[in-house]
């Protein structure tokens, strides 16, 4: 059988096949005829259409929020996104999902249908704090609480753990894909400068920061509010750093309702080893520094931020102890 570890994310889909690695990262996104439901386009590809295809097609991201909103189109992507990573096997494939801290039996299901549809014979589970740590090499044990937060594009999830199972944990709907929202509204009121989603992101991504002293800028294009018509501007990360920011601190604040609700020996424990990070936004200039004064200890974050869960997951996935530790 073939092993896999699948992070079926709001804005990314990441696979790693055991043995071999990661072998995939796209967008979660698939473009389809809407009358016929013929799929014109999946993955980054269909991602670059967005905003552009004309009444008959539309772009559809089936995860919202992190959680499966149009299982039959996630189904279906899922099928293209396995077709270009691995040939049919007559052995079939089992499948490590990576899923949000706290994730009900309901989602759950979601998630096994999604499967079913793509072609999957078998499922496991794994709540995304537990692969952060992993996917950082931090050794775990039955004694050893850790304190670890994944930070996506639709939902942050926080939770302080040991091999022994949750201690404390939440997930909420704050990630990038709020921000760049927020960063739309921001220079439509502030600039009179109409920007579309993409642009918004990719201004985040580029100049997005949580430095006051950063001083990069980038031009944008967009339509002018008042005129309607076509106009650019140069934008700062000093005019992105609230709607960021305010996002960030929602994080730090439940973060915060985390660490309250441990047990004092936990507590003492997580602030001295500090806490875990991943998750796209952690790229974030400054990310680190500014997240680890405001919580009063070490925030870690690996080298590459948006691979760490599934890294995490491939290596539950290829592992019997921790399948039978991590795995629910
Ligand atoms: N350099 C960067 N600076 C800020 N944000 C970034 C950067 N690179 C990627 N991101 C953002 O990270 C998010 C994607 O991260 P990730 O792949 O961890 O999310 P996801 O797994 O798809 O979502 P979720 O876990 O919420 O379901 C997007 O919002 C993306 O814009
Ligand atoms: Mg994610």
């Amino acid at each position: 059988m073939i092993k896999l570890a699948i992070d079926l994310g709001t804005s990314v889909t990441k696979i790693y096949r055991v043995g071999v690695g990661i072998v995939l990262s796209e967008a979660t996104c698939i473009a389809v005829t809407k009358e016929t439901g013929e799929i014109r386009a999946f993955g980054d590809e269909a991602k670059r259409m967005l905003g552009k295809t004309a009444e008959p097609s539309e772009v559809v991201f089936p995860l919202v929020e992190g959680e499966i909103q149009n299982e039959e189109l996630a189904g279906r992507l899922l099928s293209c996104l396995l077709k270009k990573v691995v040939s049919r096997s007559f052995f079939g494939i089992e499948a490590l999902f990576c899923i949000p801290c706290g994730c009900t039996k309901e989602e759950r299901e979601k998630y096994l249908r999604v499967a079913r549809i793509a072609g999957i014979s078998r499922v496991n589970f794994a709540e995304s704090p537990y692969l952060v740590a992993l996917g950082q090499d931090v050794p775990l044990s039955d004694v050893n609480p850790v304190f670890a937060v994944d930070v996506g594009a639709g939902k942050t999830s926080i939770a302080a753990f040991s091999l022994d199972g949750m201690i404390a944990g939440l997930t909420m709907n704050v990630g990038g894909n709020m921000m760049d929202i927020r960063i739309i509204d921001y220079v439509a009121e502030t600039f009179g400068l109409k920007i579309g989603a993409l642009t918004a992101e990719k201004l985040k991504n580029t100049v997005g920061s949580l430095l006051t002293n950063d001083y990069q800028s980038q031009i944008v294009n967009g339509r002018d509010t008042a005129s309607g018509r076509p106009a650019s501007l140069s934008i700062s990360s000093a005019d992105v750093l609230f709607p960021i920011r305010i996002y960030v601190d929602k994080i730090i604040e439940y973060a915060e309702l985390v660490l309250k609700k441990l047990p004092a020996e936990v507590s003492a424990t997580v602030c001295k080893s500090g806490v875990y990070f991943a998750g796209g936004v952690c790229n974030l200039a400054g990310f680190a520094e500014y997240v680890s004064d405001r919580l009063q200890m070490e925030a870690h974050i690996g080298q590459d931020a948006q691979a760490e869960v599934i890294l995490g997951g491939g290596r539950v996935a290829g592992s019997a102890a921790l399948l039978r530790k991590i795995a629910r």
